[in-house]
């Protein structure tokens, strides 16, 4: 949608302008899944797709959003009273920053919102994360609390974790925060120090969404988390992050099978992702090949959080790439989408080749998008007539 149709719809609702804009990407993960919350390494990027969220401080302390995605609705309350969930679902996110900000002792202003948003939803490229580090822009800008876009991103996966129960680590909101522009960030998240890593200019970043219907994601998510929570504890450490494959080894006989393969993934992804950053930098396709398709199978043997749809559609684009492109799923799992690197020759490859296998196997149609790593949160002032 366009800048000026989003403006003037802002003010339809209103009836004033807004001031400002704040804008916050979705992501893809390059390789580095479910290690985040093991305080492992992920390599994530940025993405063009982003929520943006026009807003106007009010006089009151009332907050007032709509969205673009649900037109006809809206949420409202005070920030002056507890805040609690209420009946929407988008509406909660809000909420729960409001929540989040408040519980950390920051005061909160009034204000009035518009949300629009292109980051493809439900599919494993952080729509959630995005609203949530776009609304933190919002609240840290009116308040003039001079947070750092770390601290943005922590009370976003604050909001994530307490609010909305989803246990997720800090990759997606971390990375909606700081990402930049052409580069993949290896993220370390013991300590949450980021290195960016420019990606060749000539690889071409290509996801594809499966359309799966994601069932069960957040239980299944949190119990991916207290398997490795207890192996981890099981083996004596606070973290999986400080886990050896010798350590595993020695502490099998204690672990449950399930614990043992969540361990697993863990200690071999977080090596992945180093040898990953050196293969990105040095523009090795083959090696990116090796190291993307090991996570995947990682992922869907030792982690268990592939389905046969996202299964299918790696051998598919595998398939239709050979030496020339790597590939893996991308995100939490269940569902979602699956990640291509290959160059821009062979773009077309994928699609031909979804396009003639997928539906054909799966009774599904594939969405493609072909990507280039956008920038982190922005927050700017808008010029007034
Ligand atoms: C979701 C979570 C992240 C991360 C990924 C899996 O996107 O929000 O914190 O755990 O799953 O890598």
């Amino acid at each position: 949608m366009s800048f000026e149709l989003l403006s003037s719809k802002f003010e339809e609702l209103y009836q004033q302008p807004a001031d400002a804009i704040s804008i916050a990407p979705g992501r893809v993960n390059l390789i580095g899944e479910h290690t985040d919350y093991s305080d492992g390494f992920v390599l994530p990027c940025a993405l063009e797709y982003a929520t943006r969220v026009l807003y106007r401080p009010r006089a009151d302390d009332k907050i007032v959003v709509h969205s673009m995605s649900y037109p006809g609705e809206k949420d409202e309350f005070s920030v002056s009273g507890d805040i609690a969930k209420g009946d929407s679902q988008w509406g909660n996110y809000i909420r729960g920053m409001a929540f989040v900000f408040k519980r950390a002792g920051f005061t909160l202003k009034g204000v009035d919102l518009l949300i629009e948003s292109d980051v493809p939803q439900g599919c494993g490229l952080s729509s959630s994360a995005a609203l949530e580090v776009a609304i933190g822009g919002v609240f840290n800008t009116i308040a003039e609390l001079g947070l750092s876009a770390q601290r943005i991103a922590l009370l976003g996966q604050e909001c994530e974790n307490d609010f909305m129960d989803i246990k997720c680590g800090i990759m997606d909101q971390l990375i909606s925060a700081e990402g930049e522009k052409s580069h993949a960030l290896l993220i370390d998240c013991e300590n949450l120090k980021t290195e960016a890593i420019s990606i060749p200019e000539d690889l071409s970043i290509v996801i594809v969404n499966s359309n799966y219907k994601r069932k069960l994601v957040g239980s299944e998510y949190n119990n991916r988390r207290i398997d490795c929570e207890q192996a981890a504890s099981k083996m004596g450490i606070k973290v999986l992050r400080s886990a050896t494959m010798a350590m595993l080894a020695d502490a099998k006989p204690q672990l449950s099978e399930n614990e043992y393969k969540r361990a697993h993934h863990v200690i071999t992804e977080n090596a992945r992702v180093i040898a990953a950053t050196v293969a990105l930098k040095n523009n090795d396709m083959d090696a990116l090949r090796e190291l993307m398709t090991g996570s995947h199978v990682s992922l869907r043997d030792d982690f268990e959080v592939t389905v046969p749809a996202t299964d299918g559609l790696v051998n598919i684009c595998q398939a239709a790439l050979g030496e020339r492109g790597a590939v893996r799923m991308t995100g939490g799992g269940f569902g979602g989408a699956i990640v291509c690197l290959c160059r821009a020759d062979d773009v077309d490859a994928i699609k031909t080749a979804v396009e003639e296998q997928y539906y054909a196997q799966f009774n599904l149609t594939a969405d493609i998008y072909v990507c280039k790593a956008g920038h982190g949160l922005t927050v700017q002032a808008l010029a007034t007539a």
